[in-house]
């Protein structure tokens, strides 16, 4: 008899999560966060969304799932950037709630980020909840700073903007602004690298980035994700990851990303623009806010190690880890 049947507990096998296993994993995502915040209709929560399909494809080894008796109850998603690893959605089925799924999902998730020679990890998670805090202090993520996610209207006629999109540039170019688009991040934080979003933006049809300025040194770049059936959602453009280049003259620079981002909501007429920051981020939070942006969404990054990697003052960047 093993440890888990002794203590009441069902056994729980942890593994690769498979193609086959998506829909399964996608309704408890639904059904997860429906339940936990409280949706009127859990098993519809967020269907106009795609998290589950679109990070197994960006990268289906990072992809993992818990099972009890041989179904799927859980499953998450490490992301590889660079240097920089995070993860989510952690969801559980919620009557497998507080048997230990999700702890059993994390211990591969951190071999993971091992393997990857990850320096710095986080998350996001719903600051109001003890249980989230504490789960994943456990694992030696530890809560830093607030960070927002954020909306603004799109207007019909946003201002023009410096900016080219990735899907125009020749293919054989692609490879040396993904390069560059790499120097850039690479200033934010040693070795982290976007170019999976960026990839996966293209391939799977997810959105677009945004380069702004010369596309060989970017004056920045934002990977967005449009509409339905993306990590936006109906009638939304989402900054996954935006950054402009550091240095004197940044904070123009994010300006003028936040209003080629405008212009790409606009041309593919949603109706709204939305981007997440940590609100260690002070001047990028403050440029937000003065650009009309309002939160929509509260919660917190946890890292490990505590430190902050690129969520300090000064960086002109647009993320939130979900
Ligand atoms: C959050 C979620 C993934 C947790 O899954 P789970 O399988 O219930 O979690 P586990 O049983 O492995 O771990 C629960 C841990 O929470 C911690 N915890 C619970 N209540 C706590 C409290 N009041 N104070 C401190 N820690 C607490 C403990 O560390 C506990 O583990 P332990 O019992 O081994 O000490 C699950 O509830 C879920 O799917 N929620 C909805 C979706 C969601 O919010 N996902 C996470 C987004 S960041």
């Amino acid at each position: 008899m093993t440890d888990g049947q002794r203590a009441g507990r069902a056994e729980i096998e942890v593994r690769a999560l498979g193609e086959p296993d998506l829909p399964a994993a996608t309704r408890i995502m639904q059904r997860a966060f429906g339940a936990f915040l409280g949706a009127a209709d859990p098993a519809r929560f967020m269907a106009d969304r795609n998290f589950v399909r679109s990070r197994w494809r960006a990268d289906p080894a990072a992809a993992l799932a818990a099972l009890v008796d041989g179904d799927v109850v859980g499953s998450n998603f490490a992301t590889r950037w660079g240097s920089v690893g995070c993860f989510g959605p952690l969801t559980v089925a919620p009557d497998h709630w507080d048997r230990g799924v999700a702890s059993r999902l994390l211990e591969p998730t951190l071999d993971l980020f091992a393997a990857w020679d990850v320096t710095h990890a986080g998350l996001f998670t719903f600051s109001h909840s003890p249980k989230h805090v504490g789960l994943y202090q456990k694992f030696g993520f530890w809560p830093r700073y607030l960070t927002a996610v954020m909306t603004k209207p799109v207007s019909e006629a946003p201002e023009p903007a410096d900016a080219r999109l990735y899907s125009r540039i020749a293919p054989a170019d692609r490879p040396a602004v993904r390069d560059a688009c790499r120097r850039l991040s690479a200033m934010l934080y040693d070795g982290l690298d976007l170019e999976r979003e960026v990839t996966a933006a293209e391939a799977q049809s997810l959105g677009d980035t945004v380069l702004l300025g010369d596309p060989g040194r970017p004056d920045g770049f934002a990977v967005c994700h449009c509409g339905a059936g993306t990590e936006a959602g109906a009638g939304r453009c989402y900054v996954k990851f935006g950054a402009a280049r550091p240095g004197p003259g940044a904070a123009d620079r994010f300006e003028r990303l936040v209003a080629a981002c405008l212009r790409l909501a606009a041309s593919r007429r949603l109706a709204h623009l939305d981007a997440g920051v940590s609100l260690a981020r002070v001047e990028a939070y403050r440029a937000l806010r003065a650009a009309g942006f309002r939160t929509v969404i509260q919660g917190v990054c946890m890292h490990r190690p505590h430190e902050p990697g690129y969520h300090r003052a000064g960086l002109f960047v647009i993320d939130d880890w979900r």
